[in-house]
């Protein structure tokens, strides 16, 4: 169970990754060149909405699995826990930054569908995923996560 969610949520990141920054982009070019918001950015905005969303679910199920979760908080105590940086990383600033990214994405997401025309269309998602993906970007794992 728990190697077999962790799998998942390991490769599941490489697509979330991949979807946000390509929306995000999007977004800041929609934005910066003035162009009118048509399907493609709206499948886009989307298609990193539902990625993301997918990989918080798997996140909060792994957190409840993995002896790097909560089971190393009851195990060692909050204390230890809070003075080992890879420790801190998983069972706390991990999770904790992640559902910011997930709320980021979806404020982003919905405040766009709100807005009538192009412009504040993309400026609603230029900003907000741009926020969401530097928050990822911050609190990934990279070195275990990349094996490096
Ligand atoms: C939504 C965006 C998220 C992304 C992009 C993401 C990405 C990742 C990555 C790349 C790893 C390292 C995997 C490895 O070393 O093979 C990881 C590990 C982990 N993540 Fe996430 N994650 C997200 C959300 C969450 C959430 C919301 C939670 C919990 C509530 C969570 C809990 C964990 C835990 C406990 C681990 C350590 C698993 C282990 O190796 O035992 N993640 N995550």
């Amino acid at each position: 169970m728990y190697t077999t969610i962790q799998f998942i949520h390991s490769y599941w990141a490489y697509l979330v990754l991949f979807v946000v920054l390509i929306a995000t982009i999007n977004a800041i070019a929609g934005f910066m060149g003035n162009k009118e918001y048509g399907p493609k950015d709206f499948r886009l905005a989307l298609f990193a909405l539902i990625t993301t969303h997918i990989q918080f679910l798997i996140g909060l199920v792994l957190y409840f699995v993995s002896p790097l979760g909560l089971q190393n908080i009851t195990n060692n105590g909050m204390g230890e826990v809070m003075g080992n940086s890879l420790f801190r990383l998983y069972a706390v600033e991990h999770p904790i930054v992640m559902i910011l990214t997930v709320v980021f994405i979806t404020i982003g997401y919905s405040k766009h569908k709100k807005k009538l025309v192009s412009k504040p269309k993309f400026k609603a998602l230029a900003i907000f995923y741009t926020i969401a993906l530097l928050l990822m970007l911050s609190r990934i794992p990279w070195a275990q996560w990349l094996d490096l």
